[in-house]
C-alpha cells in the first residue's frame, strides 16, 4: 500500500483539540501521513514517518476540505435578470423557485447532470470536498425522483426537497399537493436520498404542513433538515429542534427562545451568508448563536436564486465581516460545523482515520481566507487521499 507524506506544513487546522492548540487543534511546522485514502498519522514534520512519496507544503497552511451541507445544485438556467431587479430595489420572494423548476423540468438529464458535475468541480477547485444536494426544481414525482437520482450518482448528500413550494399545478390546492409530496412523491425519492427538508416559511410551507412532510420522511428512514426562519420569524427552528434535525439551515430571523432551544439541542444551526449578500438582507446573528452555546455550519446554499455562489471561502469572509464571527469560529463552521451538519465523522477534521479530505492554501494561516478576501487561495486539494487539483 503507498503512503504520502505531506510535510513541512506552516500551519495545520486538524479541528481535534488533542492534536494542537485551541479548538482547531492548530499545530505548526507539521506533516500529515496519508495511507488508504485516510488520514493515518498527524504530528511535526521533525518526527514523521517515511512514506513513499512525499509533498512539500512549503510552509503553507493545510486545512480539511470544506464541507457544503447545504445546496442546491440540480437546475437548469440562471436568474441574472431577477438578481438585477433586486440589486435596483426589489426584493426577494419564494416565487421565483418557479422560474427554476419551469427550465430544470425542460432540460435533459444529461443537461442537468453536466451542470451539477459544472457546479461540483467549481466547488472542488475552491476546497470543497462534501457537499450535501438537494431536489426542488422538480416539484413532480418524476422530476424531483430523477434531480435525486441525478444527485445520488455523485455523493451520498442527497436531499428530498419535494416541499421547496407548492407546484404551481397546486397553487388553488397546496393540502393536495403535501398530500403528494407526503404520499407518491415521497416514495419514489425515498429510495435515493438521505435527508428530508422543507422550506418553512409564509408563501412555502406552514408548520402544520412541515411537519407531515418531515414525520413522512423520517417514517421512511430519512432524516429530517429545515429550512428555518429565512425570511421572516416562524415555527421551523422549534419544528427542526423538536423533531430531532440535524440541522436548521438560515437562522436569520431567532427569537431568544429559538436560540436556547437550538443551544440546548444536538441541531446545527447552519448560517448561509450567501443568501443574504446576495438578496441584500439582514445577515444571521452568528456571535448570538455562538455565546449561547449552539453549534453553528456555515455553507453556501448554492442555487441560481437566492445564492448563486459556491464559495465557502467567500461565506467564511462574510461571516467574519458581517456576522460576529473570528476567523477561527468561520474556519471551523466550514469544516467541522458542516460535518456536524451532515452527521459525519469522517469528514471536517485531520484526525487518524479521517477521510483524508485536504486543502492547501496559498497562504501561511487559515486566516487569510478571511484576510484576503476574494482571493483565490487553493493551492492544492486531495479528496480521499487522491491529488484531485
Ligand atoms: O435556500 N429558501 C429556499 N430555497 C433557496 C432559494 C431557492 C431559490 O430562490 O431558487 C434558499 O435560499
Ligand atoms: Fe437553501
Amino acid at each position: 500500500m503507498s503512503t504520502l507524506l505531506i510535510t513541512d506544513v506552516g500551519s495545520l487546522v486538524t479541528n481535534d483539540p488533542a492534536h494542537g492548540t485551541g479548538p482547531l487543534g492548530l499545530l505548526e511546522d507539521a506533516a500529515v501521513l496519508v495511507e488508504a485514502g485516510r488520514v493515518a498519522w498527524v504530528g511535526p514534520a521533525a518526527s514523521a514517518p517515511a512514506a513513499d512519496e512525499r509533498y512539500e507544503a512549503g510552509g503553507r497552511a493545510l486545512l480539511p476540505g470544506f464541507v457544503d451541507s447545504h445546496a442546491h445544485l440540480v437546475f437548469a438556467g440562471d436568474r441574472t435578470a431577477e438578481f438585477n431587479a433586486r440589486m435596483s430595489g426589489q426584493s426577494y420572494s419564494a416565487g421565483g423557485i418557479r422560474t427554476t423548476v419551469a427550465a430544470t423540468r425542460a432540460a435533459s438529464d444529461e443537461e442537468l447532470d453536466a451542470n451539477l458535475v459544472r457546479f461540483l468541480n467549481e466547488a472542488l477547485r475552491q476546497g470543497t470536498t462534501t457537499v450535501e444536494c438537494k431536489s426542488g426544481y422538480g416539484l413532480t414525482v418524476a422530476d424531483e425522483a430523477r434531480a435525486l437520482r441525478i444527485a445520488a450518482s455523485h455523493t451520498p448528500e442527497t436531499t428530498y426537497l419535494g416541499a421547496h413550494v407548492v407546484a404551481p399545478e397546486f397553487a388553488d390546492d397546496p393540502a393536495a399537493y403535501v398530500e403528494l409530496v407526503t404520499g407518491e412523491m415521497l416514495d419514489a425519492c425515498a429510495p435515493h436520498a438521505r435527508w428530508v427538508d422543507v422550506f418553512c416559511e409564509q408563501g412555502a410551507f406552514d408548520g402544520d404542513q412541515a411537519r407531515a412532510v418531515l414525520t413522512a420522511g423520517a417514517e421512511r428512514g430519512l432524516i429530517p433538515r429545515v429550512h428555518a426562519n429565512q425570511l421572516s420569524h416562524g415555527p421551523g427552528v422549534q419544528l427542526a429542534v423538536e423533531l430531532g434535525a440535524a440541522s436548521a439551515d438560515h437562522c436569520t430571523h431567532l427569537s431568544d427562545a429559538d436560540v436556547a432551544a437550538l443551544a440546548e439541542s444536538d441541531t446545527v444551526a447552519t448560517l448561509l451568508p450567501g443568501a443574504e449578500f446576495s438578496t441584500r438582507a439582514k445577515y444571521p446573528d452568528a456571535r448570538r448563536l455562538l455565546d449561547a452555546g449552539a453549534t453553528v455550519a456555515l455553507s453556501t446554499d448554492c442555487n441560481p436564486g437566492s445564492s448563486f455562489t459556491s464559495s465557502m471561502a467567500f461565506c467564511i469572509a462574510v461571516a467574519v465581516r458581517e456576522m460576529g464571527m473570528t476567523p477561527d469560529e468561520a474556519v471551523y463552521a466550514a469544516t467541522a460545523g458542516g460535518a456536524r451538519a451532515l452527521r459525519r465523522t469522517d469528514v471536517g477534521g485531520i484526525t487518524v482515520g479521517a477521510r483524508a479530505d485536504l486543502q492547501l492554501l496559498d497562504a501561511p494561516s487559515h486566516v487569510h481566507l478571511a484576510y484576503r478576501p476574494g482571493v483565490p487561495l487553493t493551492a492544492a486539494v486531495w479528496r480521499a487521499g487522491v491529488r484531485m487539483v
